[in-house]
């Protein structure tokens, strides 16, 4: 069995997993410690570390995501994390955390990777875009199964509004949208991405995906529209993807 540590550092927890990469499945239990507060590079590495201990781990390597653009191990952006993120050498702070090298890329790209493997974008040749909904929205492109990473549609202006500061599923919960309410903001949403991008297949995933029988049926797109398969565990096993592909 080929395994992989996966790590996923979201706003409220940082999860790890060892990844069956045959199958797509966990081959531990899942660890979850809460983000430190505040979740500054050293302190979510430290917990990196941690969470890595607690599975059993012992390396080569590990791949990581993060709630940010990566370009070649650098953080680039911090829509929704510490702004202290931006400019560090996350991999080479992470290697240091972890004692081995690190793969590092965006939480949604992870995702997309695992989609396309073993989930809703499985055999997709086609332009597949996925769609996280969460505390923002995040975004993964592929054309021909390759990923085009760092696309950040969730900052797409809207009617001069960032898409994500109005239709992140965190906003539908704090502005207690009904799924009519919020689905007509996706749906603008939806045109404008289509508009740019003109995908085949859009993928919904993120935490609100695990509702998709109340609202995917008042969603419209060109594009087919499919739920993610893999909920909250894509993450952690496109981390472990990313990390077998860069080896
Ligand atoms: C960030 C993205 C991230 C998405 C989902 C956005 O605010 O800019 O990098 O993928 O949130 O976490």
């Amino acid at each position: 069995m080929t395994t992989s540590l996966g790590i996923d550092v979201g706003g409220s927890g940082i999860k790890g997993a060892l990844v069956d990469l045959a199958i797509g499945e966990f081959a531990t239990e899942r660890i979850r410690i809460r983000t430190p507060q505040p979740a500054t590079p050293d302190a979510v590495a430290a917990t990196i570390a941690e969470v890595a201990a607690q599975t059993g781990w012992s390396g080569p390597k590990l791949g990581c995501a993060l709630p940010a653009v990566v370009t070649a191990g650098v953080v680039r952006t911090a829509a929704n994390i510490d702004a202290s993120w931006v400019g560090v050498d996350a991999c080479a702070l992470i290697a240091s955390a972890v004692g081995t090298p690190v793969t590092l890329l965006n939480d949604a790209d992870a995702a997309g990777l695992a989609e396309m493997r073993f989930g809703a974008g499985r055999g997709e040749e086609g332009t597949v875009l996925l769609l996280t909904f969460g505390t923002g929205i995040g975004s993964a492109l592929f054309s021909g199964g390759s990923l085009v990473p760092n696309t950040e549609l969730g900052h797409l202006q809207i009617d001069g509004v960032d898409a994500e500061l109005r239709a992140a599923a965190r906003i539908q919960e704090e502005e207690q949208l009904t799924y009519p309410e919020w689905t007509s903001r996706v749906n603008k949403y939806l045109a404008a991405v289509e508009r740019i991008l003109w995908p085949d297949l859009i993928v919904i995933g993120g935490g609100i995906s695990k509702e998709h029988a109340e609202f995917l049926g008042m969603l419209e797109s060109r594009a087919r529209i499919v739920p993610a398969t893999l909920r909250n565990q894509a993450g952690i096993i496109g981390a472990a993807l990313a990390c077998q592909e860069a080896t």
